[in-house]
């Protein structure tokens, strides 16, 4: 029987994490490094690939930075290529990045949809069926992570129609892919956080971010009021979670949800 640290070893694993420059995904990236694995950290943002960059050890050679838009094939290919060529194998794969504009349905435009649903769910098709197939092709298994939202289960506030399906989306996806990989002992798991305090939480806030008709402020008071634990989540909260579906004490879970919000959800 393996010991608990072992368990918990990650070294030798290569993991890519998407939006994992800021908030939660920079938290699921600190612990998976300090747990041994090689992380590639993918995003978008230069600004924020240098912010983590400077606050990770940046001459480490454990973690590689890839600036990439997940939401097009190319940059999907290229966080791919990249990876292999850094650490030669794919073992983990934590689909993170997600935007949360706000927007009432009846404002909404056909863009403003379908951004949402590229981002948010497109990408986590196109890394899955990627990634499966170089998993499948290695036959050693894997790991493949999707952060949803309690969002996925229950909506959380008026102006997330798109969020609120593409996070549906993507824990429907998340099970049928479970019930398909599930031979190759690639496990499919899925993480739901609440609210979690993230710069992209914290921008939701700003004068001109909110849609008409809701008023923000009052919104998130009566969010915070209705959480059973009476604080926002820090994105180690979803760290640590990830950490646990990502290593061997999850050994015979898949095409589960593990919600991580504080008790919101029961009340
Ligand atoms: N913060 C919360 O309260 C909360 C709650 C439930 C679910 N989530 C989910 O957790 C995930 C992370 O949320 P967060 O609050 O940490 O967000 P954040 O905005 O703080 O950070 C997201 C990161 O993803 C990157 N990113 C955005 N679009 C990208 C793209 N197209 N390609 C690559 N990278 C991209 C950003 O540059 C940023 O570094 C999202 O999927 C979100 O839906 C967050």
């Amino acid at each position: 029987m393996k010991s608990i640290a072992e368990l918990l070893d990650l070294k030798g694993k290569t993991a890519i994490v998407t939006g994992g420059a800021v908030g939660i995904g920079f938290g699921i990236s600190s612990r998976l490094i300090e747990a041994g694995a090689n992380v590639t950290i993918a995003d978008i943002s230069q600004g924020n690939l240098k912010t983590a960059q400077q606050k990770l050890n940046s001459t480490s050679r454990q973690v590689a930075y890839i600036q990439a838009d997940i939401s097009k094939e190319q940059d999907v290919n290229k966080i791919i290529k990249q990876t292999l060529s850094s650490f030669g194998s794919i073992d983990i794969l934590i689909n993170n990045a997600g935007i949360y504009p706000s927007t009432l349905v009846t404002d909404m435009t056909l863009e403003d949809f379908d951004r949402v649903l590229s981002v948010n769910l497109k990408s986590v098709f196109m890394t899955t069926r990627a990634i499966a197939k170089q998993m499948i092709k290695k036959k050693k298994g894997g790991k493949i992570i999707n952060i949803t939202s309690i969002d996925a289960l229950h909506p959380s506030s008026a102006g997330l129609a798109h969020y609120d399906a593409s996070k549906h989306g993507v824990w429907g996806f998340t099970k049928n892919v479970a019930l398909e990989l599930a031979p190759h002992n690639i496990l499919v798991n899925a993480v739901a956080p609440g609210g979690i305090a993230t710069p992209g939480t914290q921008s939701t806030q700003k004068p001109g971010q909110l849609p008409k008709g809701v008023d923000m402020r009052k919104m998130l008071e009566d969010f915070l009021s209705r959480i059973p634990m009476r604080r926002m989540g820090e994105p180690d909260d979803i760290g640590k979670a990830v950490l646990f579906l990502a290593s061997d004490l999850s050994s015979y879970m898949t095409g589960s949800q593990i919600v991580v919000d504080g008790g919101v959800l029961l009340t």
